[in-house]
């Protein structure tokens, strides 16, 4: 009883060092799922070199992990934290054993989702020095991703699906995540492997997409990064088919692959 008295303790000293708001009950629950005992030690480690400030509110409760608000010394943040227990552990290891990138980790759960987060920001690197507009990785410690944050004054900029375009714009965007999907393709060797109006956040200042959620893409070489590159042709296509767009998955594949 004592033992655990004293982790509570250190478990809050830690949270007030990172001065976690807790406002709402929601959040609260959240935190309970996501602060386990070592994120907090990461977090805090993350705070100590001065790459955190303050952390703020979720931003979104996903599958596989939280993403948080927070203050940098001179940004705004989103903290990206992968659950260590995450429930779709085993999808994560097929992708990440059959990655090239990542054929000498150890196969616990742990260091699958270490590797995950690594190769996260690995991935969005890739990605912007390709040319593609994704958020900037700013550090990882673990299983903690801290990217630039994609909003203003606290407001996250929307994802597509939750923006309404007219026609015009809708094909000035779809033009230029195919531009995205090449240069992905192409430059980055990369396939995202995860491609929808979930993960490409518009830019309301000048209706520009951003493409985020990279945990999962893969190289060329992956086994299954044909049917992976097809799927996200697919997604694509589909959510644009509201706006009038038509274009054949084979089109858009050539388009994606012409050097
Ligand atoms: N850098 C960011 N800035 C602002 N919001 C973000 C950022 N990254 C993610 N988000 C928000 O959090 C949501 C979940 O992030 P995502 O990386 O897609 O994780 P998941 O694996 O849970 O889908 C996104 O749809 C987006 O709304
Ligand atoms: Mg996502």
């Amino acid at each position: 009883m004592k033992k655990l008295d004293k982790k509570i303790r250190r478990i809050d000293t830690d949270r007030d060092k990172l001065r976690i708001k807790q406002k709402d009950s929601d959040s609260l629950k959240v935190e309970e799922n996501v602060f386990d005992e070592p994120t907090l030690k990461n977090l805090y480690k993350l705070s100590r070199k001065n790459i955190i400030k303050e952390m703020g509110g979720a931003i979104s409760t996903g599958k596989e992990a939280n993403v948080f608000y927070a203050l940098g010394p001179e940004s705004e943040l989103a903290v990206k934290i992968y659950r260590i227990t995450t429930s779709t552990f085993k999808a994560m290891e097929a992708y990440i054993t059959k990655d090239p990138r990542f054929q000498n980790i150890r196969h616990t759960k742990r260091d699958i989702v270490f590797a995950w987060t690594k190769k996260e920001s690995q991935n969005l690197k890739r990605a912007r020095n390709a040319g593609v507009r994704a958020p900037e990785p700013l550090g990882s410690e673990k299983n903690i991703l801290i990217m630039e944050f994609l909003g203003e004054k606290e407001v996250p900029y929307p994802q597509l699906k939750n923006i309404a375009l007219d026609r015009e714009d809708a094909k000035r965007i779809f033009e230029k995540i195919v531009d995205y999907m090449q240069l992905l393709f192409t430059e980055a060797n990369l396939i995202h492997a995860d491609l929808s109006e979930y993960n490409i956040i518009i830019d309301p200042n000048n209706l520009e997409p951003i493409i985020i959620d990279m945990g999962q893409a893969v190289t060329q070489e992956h086994p299954n990064a044909r049917e992976f590159l097809y799927r996200d042709v697919q997604n694509i296509l589909r959510y644009f088919s509201r706006y009038g767009l038509k274009m054949s998955p084979e089109e858009l594949l050539s388009k994606i692959q012409a050097k």
